[in-house]
């Protein structure tokens, strides 16, 4: 007999301690090493999974029961058992152990110990393979939910807030340079549109994540008769994945979750840098409040607006999570590899930076005080009705083009005379045009150029009004 072959029998006769650890170390002929024993857990961070994989077994052996694969008292005993270890998890007292590599080995060695060998049988039909991304996908639909919830309570802030500043004129940018008049409400409805659509988005990713891998085992199902959809059914799933290979190892849910995050922190780190600009005395367009502002240790006269710069900064961290799922993914080939263990932490820290950051920003939002006259001044410079006063022109038959080039005439007028277009005499402005009557004043004034803009998308208070109401409709239909 080889020599080999013996001492591996030696070793299943007298398991060593570390054999003990890990369900799988009847095969092995010597203990893992230190570093890979370190290496390769992920208890340190997958123990956030706990609750979803209590929820995940308890559902799968109520299954077996059902279906004649496990006693009734088997079951009893599962339950019993997952009763008491999600207390001690709750209460901190469970003792999570590297040597049990992750949170499904823990709580099933836990179990064992508790019930004996009821908790050995838990594993019939199963592997970790369709647990952990069963746990993933619970542990998911959850967190898109809060986020929902997030982003619907800073859009009510902005509705709030644009309801309160729906006639509030500041300049609208092109170019960061003063472009034309808007109002407050209509500006911050822009960001009510983009968190809107983000949370469509999510709507959708989690309909593609709730989908119920269990029933996979470790890739090709299983030789038992299983009930499938009655796991579903337990534990929400809307229903179960078609195929065992793609289920066990495809995490494109997780890494759609991660693209709709990395949105929503565009979202969030365009509006910060708007906030951090207009905080700045040389714009002075908005108050923060200060519980979201910080001090300099040094300067004894700064404000600082710490929360939209983190905001800003923490969008490159959700972009990186996003490139490395992507990366993470693209040259597994099937089924299940070791490489989607990383696909964790990722997921787990931008679900948590996106949600801490829609909640940093939907106070910032509700405790925002627009300076009104910082804006009206900033928007009756730089000549932001001009575009009005062509289409005054326009109405008046010139066609468009030649108004054009008679606004900028009038412009290089009023820049050389050091005023703004709606300060120059009739006098003058008929220099330019014979069409130009009294009535030019209307237009050119900051009030008459944001109400002209009055259909569906414009920024006339009236439109801002109603899109307001639209928008609140859309959040109550969602809910
Ligand atoms: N900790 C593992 C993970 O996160 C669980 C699945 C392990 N499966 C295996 N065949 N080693 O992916």
């Amino acid at each position: 007999m080889p020599k080999e072959a013996s001492k591996r029998r030696g070793r299943i006769s007298a398991p060593s301690a570390a054999a003990d650890a890990k369900p799988w170390s009847a095969r092995f002929d010597e203990p893992v090493d230190e570093l890979v024993r370190r290496f390769t857990a992920s208890v340190g961070f997958d123990q956030r999974l706990a609750k979803h994989d209590i929820a995940g077994s308890l559902a799968h052996a109520r299954m077996l029961a059902a279906c004649g694969i496990l006693s009734g008292a088997d079951f009893a005993a599962i339950e019993r058992g997952m009763a008491s270890i999600g207390a001690e998890i709750e209460n901190g007292s469970f003792a999570w152990s590297l040597d049990a590599e992750d949170v499904h080995t823990n709580i099933e060695r836990r179990l064992t110990q508790l019930v004996g060998d009821a908790g050995k049988r838990l594993h019939t039909a199963r592997s970790r393979n369709d647990q952990v991304v069963t746990d993933v996908r619970l542990w998911l639909r959850e967190a898109i939910d809060v986020i929902r919830e997030r982003l619907a309570a800073l859009t009510t802030a902005l509705l709030d807030q644009a309801e309160r500043h729906a006639a509030l004129v500041m300049p609208g940018f092109t170019h960061l340079q003063v472009a034309q008049p808007v109002t407050f409400g209509h500006h911050l409805l822009a960001y009510v549109e983009m968190f809107g659509r983000d949370r469509a988005r999510l709507a959708d990713c989690r309909r593609r994540t709730n989908v119920l891998p269990l029933g996979s085992a470790a890739l090709a199902g299983t030789t038992f008769a299983i009930d499938r959809e009655q796991v579903a059914r337990e534990l929400g799933f809307d229903g179960v994945a078609a195929n065992s290979l793609d289920a066990v190892s495809d995490r494109d849910f997780a890494i759609e979750f991660a693209a709709c995050a990395a949105l929503i922190m565009v979202h969030l780190s365009r509006f910060a840098e708007e906030l951090v600009l207009w905080m700045n005395p040389r714009f002075g367009f908005v108050r923060l409040p200060d519980r979201f502002c910080t001090g300099s240790s040094i300067m004894p006269q700064k404000k600082n607006p710490d929360v939209p710069e983190l905001v800003r900064g923490k969008s490159g961290r959700v972009f990186g999570h996003l490139v490395a799922l992507l990366a993470l993914m693209k040259a597994q080939p099937l089924a299940y590899n070791k490489d989607n263990q990383e696909d964790k932490e990722p997921l787990f820290d931008s679900a948590d930076t996106v949600r801490d950051s829609l909640a940093a920003f939907a106070g910032l939002v509700a405790g925002l005080e627009p300076r009104a006259q910082a804006m009206r001044a900033a928007a009756a410079e730089g000549f932001s009705t001009a575009t009005d006063l062509a289409d005054y022109l326009v109405r008046k038959d010139v066609p468009f083009r030649d108004a054009h080039a008679i606004v900028a005439h009038a412009v290089r007028e009023a820049e050389a005379t050091g005023c703004d277009l709606a300060d120059l005499p009739l006098s003058v402005l008929q220099g330019f045009s014979a069409l130009i009557a009294d009535d030019v004043y209307a237009s050119l004034s900051l009030e008459g150029s944001v109400a002209g803009r009055d259909h569906r998308g414009g920024t006339a208070p009236r439109q801002v009004r109603k899109a307001i109401a639209r928008a609140r409709a859309r959040l109550a239909a969602e809910r």
